[in-house]
């Protein structure tokens, strides 16, 4: 099987293609047939060598989705399954999705009943996870009216899809002005256009913010004193807030981290994705020899929504 493994951090060329020995079961992990998978910002970071904890060689790639191949037979899933996995040290601590097959943990896997491309259902793991985690912190009510903040990002869209499915008016935001209107065509009730501060009167009950501290100081200028601001993202690159005051927080703040999975949220999320046939946009898809191309695609797409790499054709 072929595996695109990084023997060294270094730039988008440093992936090395390798023949490897399709892995086996054992009595604790299963082999998942790699089907498709989406790319994150992360993964940058760590083929960048920004990732400390990570050791090379290593494969990296945070989540995917396919079938299960081998498997031990009290696993509780059967050959030709359809699953998705994500976080708990994939691509970081074990080998990732990078690849045609990886070994996995068994209780990192988790069923996938959505009938859709592969294109399409590897758009689902990481995004919608992390969207739906950090909505559920958030604990609003039917009616709320909720900020994205940096809501073009995956994470953005798809706590907008999900969001809508939840009764939620939605506000959210781009720094660019072209993308405001994918953001209504998408459900928003409201698009705002973010040049570090934002121009609107609305106390909102609920903020997601994804661009992170560099903006949380204005984000709360706009929180309703009932409401609550979940940090999620750091797309501004900043991931602290100097000389922080708690009292300059008018209502909640906590974060959310997809670190390690709470496989009954995920499941909360798919049910949701499936019922309402929640579809987040694809930017571009590439095959896994692209590889280098896709990472270059990540850093000066401009386009919305998830590239997504194919692992194999069926
Ligand atoms: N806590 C967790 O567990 C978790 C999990 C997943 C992701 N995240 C974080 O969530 C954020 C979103 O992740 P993603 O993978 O969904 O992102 P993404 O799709 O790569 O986001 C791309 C968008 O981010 C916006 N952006 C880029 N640089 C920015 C900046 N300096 N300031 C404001 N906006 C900027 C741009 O939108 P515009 O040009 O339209 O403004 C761009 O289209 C990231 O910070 C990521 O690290 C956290």
């Amino acid at each position: 099987m072929l595996a695109m493994v990084l023997n060294l951090p270094g730039d988008e060329h440093t992936f090395h293609a390798e023949e490897r020995a399709i892995p086996v079961s054992t009595s604790t992990d299963s082999v998942l047939k790699i089907m498709a998978f989406g790319l994150n910002y992360a993964e940058l970071l760590t083929r960048n060598g920004e990732s400390p904890d990570v050791k090379f060689p290593r494969v990296i790639g945070i989540e995917a989705v396919g079938t299960v191949s081998d498997t031990a037979t009290d696993s509780g899933f059967h050959v030709g399954q359809t699953v998705m996995t994500l976080m708990g040290g994939l691509g970081r601590e074990f080998d990732g999705s990078y690849e045609e097959y990886a070994l996995i943990p068994n209780h990192q896997l988790y069923p996938l009943s959505i009938k859709d491309s592969w294109a399409q259902l590897a758009t689902i793991p990481e995004s919608f996870y992390t969207a739906y985690g950090s909505l559920k912190r958030l604990r609003l009510s039917t009616g709320a009216h909720l900020l994205i903040r940096g809501g073009t990002s995956n994470a953005g869209i798809a706590a907008l899809l999900l969001a809508k499915t939840m009764g939620y008016t939605v506000s959210t935001t781009s720094r660019n002005s072209d993308k405001l209107t994918t953001l209504q065509k998408l459900g928003a009730d409201e698009t705002l256009l973010d040049r570090g501060s934002l121009e609107t009167t609305t106390s909102f009950d609920g903020i997601l913010e994804l661009v992170g501290t560099s903006t949380l100081r204005d984000s709360l200028q706009h929180l309703a004193t009932t409401g609550t601001v979940v940090v999620t993202g750091g797309l501004g690159g900043e991931w602290s807030l100097p000389d922080f005051s708690p009292f300059e927080v008018p209502g909640y703040l906590t974060n959310f981290q997809s670190t390690n999975v709470n496989a009954r949220l995920l499941s909360q999320a798919v049910a949701l994705i499936k019922d309402h046939r929640l579809q987040l946009p694809i930017a571009q898809t590439f095959e896994l020899t692209d590889i280098t191309q896709a990472h270059q695609a990540m850093i000066n797409s401009h386009k919305i929504g998830k590239i997504v790499v194919i692992a194999n054709h069926d």
